[in-house]
């Protein structure tokens, strides 16, 4: 039997209506923060994430899907692609080749599947679904603001609110600028330098190509090490500083919970100064439900110009999972099931047509069924109600409207079948 791949997985009904209701939540709570959404390709040429994500990172070193393209033109041909492992690459390099910045700030959404070759595990998947969103522009329209990260964490607060996640963390820091990093990678390197060989393999790789790295590992036995390494927060010049103190001003005028965490230095090359994460206690060991930050200088790797940008992509299958147990209510069941007697297909499909005019949501059952199958059935797909329809139902214009939960039943003349199952006064 040839099944789904290790790290993919169906999303099958009804998790999937969680799935609706996660997004429906997301565009509207976007809309009002003035976002529009975006949609960029599933696979890019590899160099984009290798110069956007870094090719020390986890990701470019180890995760993605890249393949030679086969194409027949000369010019494409041998061109590495890649399946992209995250979206923000992409939607600064179409900010880029689109000019963009002639739109002034753009605040930009897109909701799609991303790839890396992970070891799956419980919320980690090869192919997961990233809600992402960016905020980026010439510094001109304000994109370098201390506002703009602000009203993105709080925009995040006010989304968490509305799906009835509570019990979230935010933990911020700042990661500096590229003068503030160069400092520090060199301190780290000799902090590193008598350590690093009681290391794992890859932070002994670390500490020579890009040492900040090294807060990615999850090696126990490494972690009394990274404990004692110099931290970030030692090495921010005043215009940093003055930045990530005016963020953190504004989250507690507004309200937002926050926890510092100078440790917190995110898994990918392109953030300065303000970098973020939302944790949720339910979800075990990949408990980061989200993640983002800014990345000023990210346009300019990229070849374009100064475009200063902050934003943040959200796990929706973390998201949806740490839902699930406040999702009551997201599911909307059939409101009646229509059970027609022998030879009433006919009847019962204009029945029908009427009730889903009036926005219910109907399940259409078949004459072939005997009356206790209909009951089964209708019981089985969680309707409401059920609607027999049989001859002598069609000729006298009412129809026996029966309540599955309480077994009452009444007779309800044609016109007023919709306005009585909507109502549920039986
Ligand atoms: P990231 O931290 O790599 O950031 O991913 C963001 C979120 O995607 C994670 O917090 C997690 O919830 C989810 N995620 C990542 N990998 C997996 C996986 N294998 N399975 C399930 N969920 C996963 C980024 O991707 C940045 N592009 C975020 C960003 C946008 N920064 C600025 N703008």
């Amino acid at each position: 039997m040839i099944k789904a791949v290790r790290g993919t997985r169906d999303l099958l009904p009804p998790d999937t209506a969680l799935w609706n209701f996660v997004e429906a939540a997301v565009r509207e709570v976007f809309r009002a923060y003035n976002f529009q959404e975006i949609r960029t390709p599933i696979f890019e040429e590899t160099a984009l994430f290798a110069r956007g994500v870094g090719e020390d990172t986890d990701i470019v070193a180890k995760e993605m899907y890249t393949w030679e393209d086969r194409s027949r033109a000369a010019s494409e041909k041998g061109q590495s692609l890649t399946l992209r492992p995250e979206a923000t690459a992409g939607i600064v390099r179409a900010y880029i080749e689109n000019k963009m910045w002639d739109r002034g700030l753009n605040k930009l959404y897109l909701i799609g599947p991303m790839f890396r070759r992970e070891r799956p595990q419980k919320g980690r998947y090869r192919q997961f679904y990233q809600i992402d969103a960016e905020v980026i522009g010439p510094a001109s329209a304000g994109s370098d603001s201390p506002a703009r990260d602000a009203e993105i964490l709080e925009m995040l607060a006010t989304l968490l609110d509305r799906l009835g996640i509570t019990d979230w963390n935010l933990e911020l820091n700042s990661v500096g600028c590229p003068n503030d990093r160069a400092k520090f990678n060199e301190a780290l390197r000799q902090a590193l330098e008598p350590v690093k060989d009681k290391m794992c393999a890859d932070c002994q790789r670390r500490a020579v190509t890009n040492p900040l790295r090294v807060f990615d590992c999850k090696v126990p036995e490494d972690q009394p090490i990274i404990e004692k390494l110099p931290r970030i927060s030692q090495f921010l010049d005043e215009p940093c500083r003055k930045h990530f103190e005016a963020v953190k001003e504004i989250l507690r005028a507004v309200g937002v919970d926050f926890r510092e965490n100078d440790r917190l230095v995110r898994g990918l090359d392109y953030y300065t100064r303000t970098a973020f994460e939302f944790t949720h206690g339910a979800l075990g060991a990949q408990n980061a439900i989200l993640g983002g930050g800014r990345y000023d200088g990210l346009s300019e790797a990229l070849g374009g110009p100064a475009a200063p940008g902050i934003g943040f992509a959200i796990g929706e299958d973390r998201l949806v999972m740490s839902l699930k147990e406040t999702a009551e209510g997201v599911l909307r069941n059939p409101e009646v099931y229509v059970a027609p007697m022998a030879a009433m297909n006919v009847e019962a499909a204009r029945l029908a047509r009427e009730l889903r005019r009036h926005d219910l949501v109907v399940e259409l059952g078949d004459d072939a069924f005997r009356l206790k199958k209909s009951f089964e059935a209708a019981t089985r797909v969680g309707a409401k109600y059920i609607l027999i329809v049989g001859e002598n139902e069609v000729k006298a214009g009412a129809f026996a409207l029966k309540n599955l939960a309480t077994g009452e039943q009444i007779a309800v003349a044609r016109a007023e079948l919709a306005e009585a199952i909507r109502s549920g006064r039986v």
